[in-house]
């Protein structure tokens, strides 16, 4: 038995186990020199968030952007994604979503039993299905199921459930910190970043490492506010613009009187510490709520947009961090 069995991790509700073959686990290492990298998921279509995420990100001076898939869904106009993505030279990989789009499935492989979340998961899925088109489609079908990068003497790991699923949700309340370390051991992996909940949240692995759930930028993480957020990552006393930083939704302030609400992982061997910032940001979500509805979209989706609060989809997420929202 894993320790993920000993039901440590997941809280999961997934469609399929389709465990990934190990040549998709274990992509090359590519060594970079970058200082800072900024990583989100879950766009969601929202390229209006997209835009705003990618100018923040430089301004604040990530030499490399990484997006961790699910491009369509939620929002409106799913073929303005891809375009900005590579305009931008964000390195992609693909997430349930983009999976099952590119493969013609019938669902995204969320695995969604409640009734009315079904209801609204099949509409936003043959919405984005309709309108992505072929060549975006094939598109999605290239992207890697992971990335590795060699960042500062560190391996990080980038995936979109979790490593070993494509579509594993974890959330911050139901991975013990025994199942990340295991996880990342498992996979060979300092630093391990994720996405697929829309939930952003980290923790410090026994190893010194960091095991992070990026969020994503299609939507706010159900906290009330409309900002989105994405995911610095770090080497110690890398310079730039200081970012608003929490540990998750549920923290939204830095500590007082501490660093900032910066968290340093110890680096051992001598190679440079990393550290993982998360990243509010605005953007013209009155825009996007109009053109959400000129598409027709589910009023409970734009009202999300609105309130910065989730309305739907809400059976995956396990108690403490349901107790949060509104819904
Ligand atoms: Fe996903």
């Amino acid at each position: 038995m894993t320790p993920g069995e000993e039901g440590g991790g997941a809280g999961a509700v997934a469609a399929t186990d389709r465990p990934q073959a190990a040549e998709e686990r274990d992509p090359e290492v590519r060594a970079t020199d970058a200082r800072r990298i900024a990583v989100f998921g879950g766009v969601y279509s929202n390229w209006r968030a997209l835009e705003a995420v990618v100018e923040d990100a430089r301004r604040r001076g990530a030499d490399e952007l990484y997006c961790l898939g699910d491009l369509g869904a939620f929002g409106p106009n799913p073929d303005r994604i891809p375009p900005r993505l590579i305009d931008a030279d964000v390195r992609t990989i693909r997430g349930n979503y983009d999976d099952s789009i590119s493969r013609g499935l019938d669902d995204c492989q969320c695995g969604y039993t409640d009734p009315r979340d079904n209801h609204f998961a099949r509409l936003s899925y043959r919405y984005t299905f309709r309108n992505t088109s072929e060549r975006w489609r094939e598109w999605m079908g290239t992207l890697p199921e992971q990335r590795r990068i060699e960042m500062a003497g560190r391996e990080v790991l980038m995936c979109h459930g979790s490593p070993r699923r494509m579509n594993e949700f974890l959330w911050e309340s139901t991975s013990s910190t025994q199942f990340l370390d295991w996880m990342a051991r498992e996979h060979g992996a300092d630093v391990v970043l994720c996405t697929h909940t829309g939930i952003h949240w980290k923790r410090r692995l026994s190893g010194g490492g960091w095991f992070a759930n990026v969020g994503c930028i299609g939507r706010p993480p159900n906290d009330g506010r409309t900002d989105v957020w994405y995911t610095l990552l770090s080497t110690e006393g890398d310079g730039g613009e200081e970012p608003t930083s929490a540990s998750s939704p549920g923290e939204r302030e830095a500590p007082a009187g501490g660093n900032g609400g910066r968290d340093r992982s110890t680096g051992d061997g001598g190679d440079a510490a990393l550290e993982v910032e998360f990243v509010p940001v605005s953007y013209d979500h009155e825009a996007l709520a109009e053109e959400m509805r000129r598409e027709e979209l589910p009023e409970e989706f734009v009202e999300t947009i609105l309130t910065g609060w989730w309305t739907t989809c809400l059976e995956v997420l396990p108690a403490k961090e349901r107790r949060r929202g509104r819904h």
